[in-house]
């Protein structure tokens, strides 16, 4: 089982294994918000219509012109359609209009419009290769020539680039954030003819996802970086570098389709676009490092995305970076029908640059010593040479200047702190060392290889550095033998650099524990595969150092894509045919031991399938594997809905007849949840919990042969058959906490091919899993003011005490919008004083379906006739009220606007409300409560049993009216009337 790698590897990215409560650090408070900015937003009043075939579209567009505009055209072979956006001033009949639009004849379907955010990666270090030392180029150069890159090893890519297959006249097609094209190992140009062949950049510099996309037709630039790494670990030529960087298939002809501006986020309508513009340009493979959670196939970008692989071309996307979230978290679009998701495992080696300085340890033999340092910031290192001081010589202290060090503490000016990471953040070890009198800091790692650590945020240090633990360690021990080390740093950005490739002997090979699990909702077998993704060495714009070590399934996934590419040239007969290839690479792939990222604890059995899904690929393995399956995965599905049988076909294109013997080789089972009575699934690797578990697994063939592990089945040379599979779950497992079972069918046949199809099934019933958190579902108020203001301060989500008034803003119904202008800066004014409600719902599992309901409990009376009519525009709440229905069992004022909503993932989300209903009304005046409805997975939406049910507390809402607002004196006198009147 491909343990050959168990040397033992830092997870460099210890930004992410601290994420979960290893080390603290603030990378991995980063990484804990990155998973936080996970779930795509929803785009209020924007909507994704997928027109239906034959039908007058022009009507549509006739219907919407009052009250929406075009976005985007979304005018494809495999998608015809539109995003529209309604007007500010009509968002309030949006949601009505959405309803009369839906029933068009024209219309097939519609989906609000998501909001995916820029890719997140750890960066570990960038730089360039311009002043690397003679040493780290021969090596480099050797392995480049050879394609001895070790992620190419660890995936076979090696083995075929040595028979010269690279992905010749293989178009491969990258949706991302540009590529720096003219990075010299990147092909220096952009068009036919150079490496970057093709693409289109679809929104500009400026596009942010809040405000228009602007495509032109300059060559996708890339501002960001991502996507150039991308980029380069798909197809990076080597030769013009000196790190040896090379990318998995540097002979195909890469497309770029930019899909972000340089900062912010992307509107699915942009994504949907890009993947039909990419697949129109003939793509052969498209491969794309964007997502967001989700867990729906159903979903606008995931139905896209898989109506292209369904058309013969296949997508690759990452899986996503939320490992820490435990099972039943899986991304968009990679959870699309058909769609490679794309997991990450963790490279064998941690490639470091590090700038290069001396030591002497003065009381020994006093000779200069070289070492490498990673800069922090700031890094005003140029010219410091200082002996080195510690607090404590124990090199397994958890908790080195994690508190004030004592007054008796002699003055540190002029010295460097040595300091071990750990437990709490860079920036207060910087802080305590500098509060007494010392400027520089030197951090010695707690896992291997090293971070760039910014503590720039504490004014007084000048200079921050990070070394490797063996380097610390030395250090240590001389300080220990109370000698003086004097070390002479040197300027990061002028000194020699070193790549030293650190053999990651803790994670090398295994899943990255920042690697999303599966499966999907509907119990859908995610991720497909995986590639390495951690740790990765590859191309980055020149304005930013030209190479880069990043760490995501971001970089598992275009490795995955230059596999396809290596695949697609050695197997051509399946150039157009997804569904094998993905069955072939999940055939052919190594699965391995489960391993948690931190302490290597270990249950000895293969990880999760909703972990790593087939395993590593093995793209040689693939490309001449004789026997090929018919499926890349098989679920069973959960206890509601177990299938008893599965099928699927082995095909034996061999010239000899082959008997093909089956068994079982079962992975860890992995409960969902801590306890039986949580309903927040368990996270990774803190608290979820593996156990030695397995399935038994039945066999009948077509040869009449069934039974257990051992059962064979004869296959003539050129011919197929069916293998019936049946599981029984494993016994013994408390179902209430949703146990994920798996493992892989092996079929090993004569001819010495040895084949393993991943499986996996969940023991317990999803479809009675809460999915509403009832205690985390509530009311919280947003000031108006606070609302509009920019997304980097969201609002306050504090809970509201029952019974809390809400001041909501003025409308203005249509019609009475003829103020002077003095008037219009009146009405500003006062709105900023109002409040909106926002609904805070905390959903700990996906729901398809969720629907917000205005319960009246008490209305005020109608408004005394305002008879100070200094203005033609007098009164203000002549709209429509809703009328009372029914609505699963309760006496409704029907949807409030913006709901119901659609396949929500496991994620907090919230909406805010300004009183206005679904159908276009406005709610009186009065006292009332949210009853929100949420969908259980597998549920059926007329049955109310079905759904989880939170109330809110009881609120009170109010509008601002024109008439106080346009005459100060009434306002204050009526206002201070509604609060002490009768009404509630
Ligand atoms: C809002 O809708 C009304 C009626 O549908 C329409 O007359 C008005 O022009 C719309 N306002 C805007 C800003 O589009
Ligand atoms: C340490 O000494 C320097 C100069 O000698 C002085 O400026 C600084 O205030 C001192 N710091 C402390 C904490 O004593």
């Amino acid at each position: 089982m491909h343990l050959s790698t168990i040397l033992a590897v830092p997870l460099l990215a210890g930004a992410v294994s601290a994420a979960v409560g290893g080390p603290g650090s603030q990378v991995e408070q980063q990484t804990r918000a990155a998973a936080a900015a996970a779930a795509p937003v929803i785009v209020p009043g924007n909507y994704i219509v997928e027109f239906a075939d034959g039908h007058d579209t022009d009507e549509f567009y006739r219907t919407i012109a009052a009250n929406a505009s075009r976005k985007m055209d979304l005018n494809f072979k495999l998608f015809r359609g539109a995003s529209i956006q309604f007007h500010a001033a009509n968002e309030t009949s949006a949601s009505d209009a959405t309803e009369q639009l839906a029933a068009l004849p024209a219309v097939k379907r519609m989906w609000p419009v998501r909001q995916y955010h820029i890719p997140e990666h750890t960066r570990h270090w960038a730089g360039d290769d311009t002043s690397l030392e003679k040493e780290g180029n021969s090596e480099t150069a050797r392995r480049a020539a050879e394609d001895t890159f070790s992620t190419h090893v660890m995936t076979q890519v090696d083995q075929l680039r040595a028979k010269g297959i690279t992905g010749k006249g293989v178009r491969v097609a990258v949706v991302d954030t540009g590529v720096d094209f003219l990075h010299p190992a990147l092909g220096g140009c952009f068009g036919p003819g150079c490496l970057v062949s093709f693409g289109y950049d679809l929104v500009g510099d400026a596009y942010t996802g809040s405000n228009k996309p602007v495509a032109s037709n300059n060559p996708p630039m890339d501002c960001n970086g991502h996507g150039t790494h991308v980029s380069g670990i798909l197809a990076a030529q080597a030769g013009s570098n000196t790190f040896g960087v090379t990318g998995a298939a540097p002979g195909v002809e890469l497309g770029m389709f930019r899909v972000f501006g340089c900062a912010g986020n992307v509107n699915d309508d942009v994504l949907i676009a890009a993947f039909n513009r990419a697949y129109e340009a003939g793509a052969d493979v498209i491969t794309s490092s964007v997502g967001g959670s989700s867990g729906w196939p159903d979903e606008a970008w995931a139905v896209a995305t898989a109506r292209i692989v369904a058309n013969g071309v296949p997508c690759t996307l990452s899986a996503g970076n939320e490992g820490s979230n435990g099972q039943f978290y899986a991304s968009a679009a990679a959870d699309g029908e058909g769609v490679v998701s794309v997991a990450s495992v963790d490279n064998t080696l941690a490639p470091t640059l590090f700038t290069k300085a001396s030591y002497v340890v003065q009381d020994a033999a006093k000779v200069n010593t070289s070492f490498g340092f990673t800069a922090g910031s700031p890094a005003n290192w140029s010219g410091v040479s200082l002996p080195l001081w510690a607090a404590t010589f124990d090199t397994n202290s958890q908790t080195d200047l994690c508190d004030p060090l004592p007054a008796s503490t002699k003055n540190l000016t002029g010295n460097i702190v040595l300091v071990r990471r750990g437990t709490c953040l860079f920036t207060i070890k910087a802080q305590n060392a500098l509060a007494r009198g010392a400027q520089y800091v030197i951090v010695y790692n707690n896992a291997p290889g090293t971070l760039q650590v910014d503590v720039s945020a504490v004014p007084g240090i000048k200079g921050m550095a990070m070394v490797t633990p063996e380097q610390g360690a030395a250090w240590i021990a001389a300080l220990a033998r109370n000698e003086t080390v004097l070390v002479s740093m040197t300027d990061p950005t002028t000194a020699p650099k070193v790549l030293s490739n650190l053999n990651n002997t803790l994670t090398g090979g295994f899943v990255s524990s920042y690697s999303s699990w599966g499966p999907t909702f509907d119990v859908d077998v995610k991720p497909q595969f995986s590639a390495p993704g951690g740790q990765i060495l590859s191309t980055y714009p020149r304005a930013q150092g030209s190479y880069a070590v990043l760490s995501g399934t971001s970089m598992a996934c275009p490795l995955v894509a230059g596999v396809y590419a290596l695949l697609i040239e050695a197997r051509p007969d399946l150039r157009s045919n997804p569904a094998a290839l993905a069955a072939l690479l999940s055939s052919t792939a190594q699965p391995n031991l489960y391993n948690d990222g931190t302490s290597r604890k270990s249950v000895g059995r293969l990880a999760p399938v909703s972990q790593q899904g087939g395993g590593l690929v093995q793209v040689y393995d693939a490309a001449y594997a004789t026997t090929l399956l018919s499926e890349s995965s098989l679920s069973f599905n959960d206890s509601d809905h177990h299938v008893a049988v599965r099928n699927f076909t082995i095909t034996n294109h061999g010239r000899t007849s082959v008997v093909y013997t089956l068994s079982h080789v079962g992975a860890a089972t992995a409960y969902t949840f801590l306890a039986g009575s949580d309903i927040t699934p368990a996270q990774f690797p803190l608290t979820l919990e593996v156990v030695d578990a397995i399935a038994s697994l039945n066999y009948t063939t077509s040869d009449n042969n069934s039974g257990s592990d051992g059962t064979t089945i004869t296959i003539p040379a050129g011919q197929r058959r069916v293998v019936q599979v049946s599981a029984e779950p494993p016994a013994g497992l408390d179902a209430t906490r949703l146990p994920v079972y798996s493992g892989y069918v092996a079929i090993n046949g004569s001819d010495g091919s040895s084949l393993s199809l991943p499986y996996l099934g969940v023991v317990g019933s999803l479809r009675s899993l809460t999915v509403l958190d009832p205690v985390q579902t509530y009311l919280s108020k947003v000031s108006l003011s606070r609302a509009n203001a920019s997304v980097t301060t969201p609002p306050s989500t504090a809970r509201v005490a029952p019974n809390t008034l809400f001041v909501l803003p003025l409308r203005l119904p249509p019609g009475q919008q003829n103020l002077t202008e003095t008037q219009q800066v009146a009405v500003v004014t006062a709105n900023r004083t109002t409040s909106l409600v926002q609904a805070n719902l905390n959903l700990v599992m996906g729901s398809a379906f969720i629907r917000a309901d205005l319960v009246p409990i008490k209305l005020c009376p109608a408004p005394p006739t305002t008879t100070s009519s200094s203005s033609s525009a007098a009164t203000s709440t002549a709209a429509a009220t809703p009328s009372i229905q029914d609505i699963l069992g309760y006496k409704t004022f029907g949807s409030i606007q913006n709901f119901p909503v659609y396949y929500m993932s496991r994620d907090t989300f919230n909406a805010t409300w300004d009183g206005g209903m679904a159908d276009g009304t406005y709610a009186p005046p009065g006292l009332y409560k949210i009853v929100f409805h949420a969908l259980h997975i597998f549920g059926d939406p007329a049955q109310p049993s079905d759904y989880d049910i939170v109330e809110t507390d009881p609120f009170r809402i109010r509008y601002l009216d024109l008439p106080s607002v346009l005459s100060p004196s009434t306002s204050k006198k009526m206002l201070r009337r509604q609060r002490i009147s009768e009404c509630p």
